[in-house]
């Protein structure tokens, strides 16, 4: 069995080694191309971070496998597999508007075991090793005590892609009057780690990537909280949700009957 938390603590030492030059060039003048649709947008400073994140995982750990958003593979035979996103929430990055992080998750056998979410504007460490429990900057986490969703704050995503947008849109018309109020932050790797420390209470997103979660999966099962798909199995790019134990059920009943299924 690998030491989990040196691994989670090589982690934030790569984090750590992007995020001042994410926080620097934030807002400023970039090289920015689209991807999958003209809202999906990727920076020459997310292809920056991702081979510096990978070049030092590598480095570290040269027979571990690694993937990242932005393309870079490596396969491996340790058992661990790194999944990388280089910066989540480019749009926010692109404004200098808060709410992109470095998010670093690592597999053992395929099983969600090291998170690490770095905010590089507010400053924030978000880390976790399976069974090791969650923190923020050191100090241990926990999500909120919700049971009751109509007095939960919930955050959620959007997709890039119009069709999909505009039937979460129409979700959210059944959603909205039934808690407390949504937030549309982002990226939803901090968005899980809102979760986790109870800025939010609860976080839900059709379509997203591995490389979105994989850091926050960890992060708000150490800090206590549950993430699933619809049926209460493991997360998927069909849908994320991440909540306490007290208001899951009622939450999972809220998706599935305004359609979060067919979004
Ligand atoms: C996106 C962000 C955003 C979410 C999208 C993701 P990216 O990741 O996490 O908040 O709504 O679904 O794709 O493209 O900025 O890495
Ligand atoms: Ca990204």
């Amino acid at each position: 069995m690998p030491d989990l938390l040196s691994l989670r603590d090589l982690a934030l030492r790569t984090a750590r080694s992007v995020a001042p030059e994410l926080a620097r060039r934030a807002g400023g003048s970039l090289n920015t191309k689209t991807k999958s649709s003209t809202t999906d947008l990727v920076t020459d400073a997310d292809l920056w971070s991702e081979s510096r994140i990978a070049e030092l995982l590598h480095d570290a750990r040269p027979d571990d496998a690694i993937q990242c958003e932005e393309g870079t593979t490596v396969t491996g035979t340790t058992g661990i597999r790194w999944v990388v996103d280089p910066i989540d929430g480019t749009t926010n990055f692109v404004y200098g508007h808060p709410g992109f992080s470095v998010s670093i998750g690592a597999e053992l056998d395929g099983e969600p075991a090291i998170g690490v979410i770095l905010d590089p504007i507010l400053g924030d460490e978000f880390a976790a090793a399976l069974g090791h429990g969650a923190t923020r900057n050191g100090t241990g986490i926990t999500v909120s005590g919700a049971t009751v969703l109509s007095e939960a704050l919930v955050a959620t995503g959007f997709g890039y892609q119009p069709d999909r947008r505009r039937r979460q849109a129409e979700g959210l018309v059944e959603i909205l009057p039934r808690v407390r109020d949504i937030r549309r932050m982002g990226g939803a790797a901090l968005d899980l780690a809102s979760v986790a420390c109870g800025r939010v209470d609860a976080f839900f997103e059709r379509g997203l990537a591995p490389w979105d979660i994989a850091a926050g999966v960890v992060i708000v099962r150490e800090a206590g909280g549950r993430v699933c798909d619809l049926s209460e199995g493991s997360p998927t790019g069909d849908l994320v949700v991440a909540a306490p134990e007290g208001i899951l059920s009622e939450l999972l009943f809220l998706l599935r009957s305004s359609g979060a299924d067919r979004t």
